[in-house]
């Protein structure tokens, strides 16, 4: 075949390709005022629901996803670490759990954590390993110290998810902010790693849960699929991989792949658990859509805790390997 190269034939290409893009941020653009302006009951009805994720999908496509966002909250998704404290719960007495949390930002949500813990396994031997990317972060986070809004783009207080006895027990008042308690922070270490690094596993070994939140919906799918599939190789057969804030499609496809098994407790309570991801559907990359339990695959779609029985090395069940 003889491709015919026409002068000028691209720009005119990426004239049209401008142009619709002007278009859809345009659409886009109206159809977030029509929304804001629809009464709670037309946006639940169905079809105004299949209309948002039409929209969604739109915001999706059309995002330059920014992976330097950092904020953050200390309790973020309640009912996500109550099911964290209930997996654990099963460990025997005076036994060691290994959490490896991917993405913290600050390291509100690692506190968070280790306050939930071991508030009510005092018994265990709780070592957290802190794994991001921005080493400033690391060295903010292996500080301590907060203030309401520590990050300019914090949209509202660092703390509006911590109760006032939450406050008590694990802050300390220092003159530049609130400092973490010493107790809180036994057993936590911080490093500056690369999630998408394929030596991970090696650096920081087995994990029984892998906690990787709000970070991959800021990657382009395609690398947030292999970097949730690198993540996923931190978790020992028959730990807990727990992953939201990331493309629904992504993270089910990836399970499926993976015959990871999702776990259905609370699964209502934990996709509702962090209001700003819900608040951003469907005009944000990062929004989460309302929960649909008419789809045949809401249970994998909508898990984000899955019991992980295979390593990404070992062979699935039934397939052959060579001897
Ligand atoms: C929005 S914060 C998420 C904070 C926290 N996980 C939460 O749920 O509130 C995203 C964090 O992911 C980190 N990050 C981005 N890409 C990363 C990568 N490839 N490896 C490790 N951390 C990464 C950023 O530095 C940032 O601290």
């Amino acid at each position: 075949m003889t491709t015919i190269t026409v002068p000028g034939a691209r720009s005119v290409r990426s004239g049209f390709v401008k142009g619709g893009r002007r278009l859809g941020r345009m659409y886009l653009e109206v159809a977030a005022v029509v929304w804001r302006r629809s009464s709670t009951a037309l946006i639940n009805s169905r079809p105004v629901q299949a209309y948002g994720n039409h929209l969604h999908r739109m915001s999706r496509q059309r995002a330059g996803r920014d992976l330097s966002l950092t904020h953050t909250f200390f309790f973020r998704n309640r009912p996500q670490l109550e099911l964290i404290v209930k997996l654990l719960n099963k460990a025997p007495h005076g036994s060691t759990i290994d959490i490896a949390v991917v993405g913290w930002s600050n390291g509100a949500e690692i506190y968070s954590i280790s306050y939930a813990v071991r508030r009510e396994r005092p018994d265990v031997d709780l070592r957290i390993t802190g794994l991001d990317v921005s080493r400033n972060m690391v060295e903010f986070a292996r500080r301590g110290v907060y203030r309401e809004r520590n990050a300019a783009e914090q949209p509202s207080s660092i703390f509006e998810r911590t109760s006032a006895k939450e406050m008590e027990e694990m802050f300390t008042h220092e003159p530049d902010g609130l400092s973490v308690k010493e107790a809180l922070r036994r057993g936590v270490s911080w490093r500056v790693a690369d999630a998408t690094d394929e030596r991970l596993v090696e650096a920081v070994g087995i994990q029984d849960f892998v906690i990787a939140n709000n970070f991959l919906c800021h990657m382009q799918p395609n690398d947030a699929e292999k970097c949730l599939r690198n993540i996923s190789r931190l978790v020992a057969p028959g730990g807990h991989l727990i992953a939201s804030g990331i493309d629904l499609e992504v993270r089910s496809k990836v399970a499926r792949d993976l015959d990871w098994i999702p776990i259905t407790d609370s699964i209502h309570e934990l996709h509702e658990g962090d209001p700003s991801l819900r608040a951003g559907w469907p005009f944000e990359y990062w929004g989460l859509e309302p929960l649909n339990p008419s789809r045949a695959d809401w249970r994998m779609r909508y898990a984000s805790v899955f019991r992980v029985v295979r390593t990404r090395s070992e062979p699935a069940p039934g397939i052959r390997t060579e001897a």
